[in-house]
């Protein structure tokens, strides 16, 4: 399979869970957008570019900054996504944001043309983290400034255990669509991993050629219900495709299971707090 491919089983998956991306996701994530947004010091008049919006959070927030007289374009794969943001911007009655179905691999946007990039939790998406990084040096402004996160090396201990048990529940005779949906996630596994060594993204952003990079490892904290609501959304969202393939019994198994490794990690309200590794990364044109 090549990224062109991977590209597009992606970009299905992910049309397919943008509502419940929307409405499961992005509440939570609100601490985790207005940091990137300070981060990023967007200035009214700006004119910026976010990179895989999804429901636009960031673009919506930057909009409301650079004002009337600045603009953004909320960029994404997934025809979804855009819709969904562009629903929010109007009854938010925000017209200088637009939304583009665009590959932020290779942007279909003139040189120089952004004060601003950012991107929440999306060029760890990408299939070649490095053309990513070039495009957006591409169409920065003259001393613009890249701004965007994602998780660093270490994964939660949560995390790890639900990733030990997919592995033991997940169906060893799958359709040909979850094997190409496999083939496609390991590629974009394969795609980013480096990075997520601050040090290996530091060196690459120097070699693309922005000036003064800079990482800043913090921890993300998301709050969830339960630990019912946690294994939940896992398996309605990222292992969605996974789950589907999947007995009731082998995922009333896998459940029952989750939430006994889980136990000691809830409190006693029965919330259960992620806490993971979380790096900002800034460069300049
Ligand atoms: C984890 S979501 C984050 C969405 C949004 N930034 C947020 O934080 O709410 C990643 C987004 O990146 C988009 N994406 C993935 N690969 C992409 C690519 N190569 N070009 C453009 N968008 C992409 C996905 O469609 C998805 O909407």
């Amino acid at each position: 399979m090549d990224c062109a491919g991977a590209c597009r089983i992606s970009c299905g998956l992910t049309d397919e869970v943008a509502q419940l991306f929307e409405s499961r996701v992005v509440p939570l994530w609100q601490g985790v957008y207005d940091s990137l947004v300070a981060r990023a010091e967007i200035r009214p008049k700006s004119r910026v570019l976010d990179l895989g919006t999804g429901t636009g959070e960031v673009a919506l927030r930057a909009a409301k900054i650079t004002g009337p007289k600045g603009s953004v374009v909320g960029s994404d794969m997934s025809k979804e996504m855009i819709r969904i943001s562009e629903d929010k911007a109007r009854r938010l009655g925000l017209t200088n944001v637009s939304f583009r179905q665009m590959n932020m691999e290779a942007l279909d946007l003139p040189d120089d043309s952004f004060d601003r990039v950012v991107g929440n939790y999306s060029v760890c998406c990408c299939f070649d983290y490095r053309a990513t990084l070039s495009e957006t040096l591409r169409v920065l402004k003259h001393k613009g400034r890249l701004t965007y996160n994602h998780n660093g090396p270490g994964e939660s201990l949560e995390f790890q255990l639900m990733l030990r048990l997919l592995e033991k529940y997940r169906s060893k005779r799958p359709s040909g669509k979850l094997r190409a949906i496999r083939e496609a996630n390991a590629l974009q596994d394969r795609a980013w991993s480096q990075y997520r060594d601050p040090f290996a993204t530091l060196n690459l952003m120097r070699t693309v050629g922005y000036e003064f990079p800079e990482a800043t490892v913090t921890q993300r904290s998301v709050k969830y219900r339960s630990a019912q609501d946690y294994v939940n959304r896992l398996l309605k969202l990222s292992w969605k495709s996974e789950a589907e393939e999947m007995s009731e019994r082998t995922l009333g198994e896998l459940v029952r299971e989750a939430l006994s490794l889980l136990a000691p990690f809830s409190t006693n309200e029965s919330e259960l707090v992620i806490r993971d590794e979380m790096i900002f990364f800034t460069g300049c044109k």
